[in-house]
């Protein structure tokens, strides 16, 4: 068996998240017991709520436990097999962590599914096609109930769950705007992702200024908001929103760190009758194939170009993962882990 590397989770942070919250480990692979499969990972998964697990805090999923391997998204391929379902070469999604190989009891509903490559690259399982992809499908279809030439925004808009959003909003006949950090992501965010507008939040000071830009952008206001950000983006989008609009509350990336999220204008969601409802989406496992057909579809077909950032090596994984908190990655974050 082959020996394995894996990052653990030394220590909590106190504030921001750093490099020696993470500590590399060399381990013995244990032998294959009836029912197990070995993987060997391709790509590891980087994924925002990861932040929010290294926190020992009441939260909606347990916290990273100390001195284990991170817990992730994997993508990778069968090497060996005590499983008469799985066979050497197939190639699987899972939750093998933030480690090069791991032994999966396939026999558990759920802890790994084989998946086609034919028309979809494997990598594409843990962004456009995978977690992100759902992510952006429900709360679009589930929450904000988009009608044909409804105005939606969403923030974050060219990572793994804002271009996801892109393509199933526009499929559905929105004008489509997203808000995104920088000009080279609101440039691709338009030429690429199929946005009719995208604002550079940091062109902005405060939610006045973002409002101004936010006003030319949606011209007939905002009927549809997907929330990946929190704070003074939140505040601005508030001040456009339409009467009856709904904001599915996806991710407050901007408090992660322990930063403070005020709000401003609260009164706007009663003078607007907003519905605003958060959601989680392995709560929602039900809607999951539906989604994953038309995410499949859309990238099969060329309408949802997956941008990916690929760190190479598991070294690279805690560096990686405290970038894509700051926004430093372009479209979805993977860590290379074997070709
Ligand atoms: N509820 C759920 O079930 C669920 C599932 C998956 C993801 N999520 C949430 O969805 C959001 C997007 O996740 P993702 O995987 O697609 O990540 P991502 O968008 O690929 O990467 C995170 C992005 O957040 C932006 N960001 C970081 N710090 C920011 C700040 N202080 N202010 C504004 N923007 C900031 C950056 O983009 P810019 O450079 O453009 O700022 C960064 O690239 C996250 O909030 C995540 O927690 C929720």
């Amino acid at each position: 068996m082959p020996q394995n590397k894996q990052i653990h989770l030394d220590n909590r942070p106190v504030g921001e998240a750093t490099a020696s919250n993470f500590k590399l480990v060399v381990s013995e692979t244990p032998q294959l017991k009836e029912g197990e499969v070995l993987v060997r990972h391709h790509f590891l998964s980087l994924d925002p709520y990861m932040r929010g697990r290294m926190n020992d805090a009441k939260s909606y999923a347990q916290p990273q436990a100390l001195g284990q391997t991170m817990g992730g998204g994997t993508v990778g391929e069968v090497v060996a097999s005590k499983n008469a379902k799985f066979a050497v070469g197939d190639k699987v999604v899972g939750m093998g962590g933030w480690q090069q190989y791991s032994v999966v009891d396939a026999a558990q509903p759920g802890a790994l599914r084989k998946v086609d490559t034919a028309h979809i690259p494997l990598s594409a399982y843990l962004g456009a096609v995978g977690m992100p992809g759902v992510t952006a499908w429900y709360g679009l279809v589930k929450i904000i109930e988009p009608k044909a030439g409804q105005t939606m925004v969403v923030s974050a808009a060219t990572g793994a769950v804002g271009s996801a959003f892109a393509a199933l909003s526009k499929a559905r006949g929105c004008r489509t705007v997203g808000i995104a950090g920088g000009p080279d992501k609101c440039r691709y965010a338009v030429d690429e992702l199929g946005f009719d507008a995208c604002i550079d939040y940091k062109l902005h000071m405060d939610a006045p200024s973002l409002s101004r830009a936010l006003k030319e952008a949606c011209p007939k206001g905002i009927d549809g908001y997907f929330e990946n950000v929190g704070g003074m983006v939140l505040d601005a989008v508030l001040t456009r929103m339409n009467a009856f609009g709904r904001i599915a509350v996806c991710g407050m990336i901007a408090g992660y760190d322990g930063a403070p999220l005020p709000l401003s204008y609260p009164a706007l969601i009663l003078v607007n009758r907003l519905k605003v409802q958060g959601f989680i989406v392995s709560e929602h496992m039900e809607v999951w194939p539906e989604a994953l057909k038309e995410l499949g579809t859309l990238v099969a077909t060329g309408k949802l170009k997956a941008r990916e950032s690929i760190a190479d090596g598991l070294e690279a994984a805690p560096e990686a993962f405290l970038g894509l908190l700051k926004g430093r990655n372009f479209g979805k974050q993977l860590v290379r882990l074997h070709d």
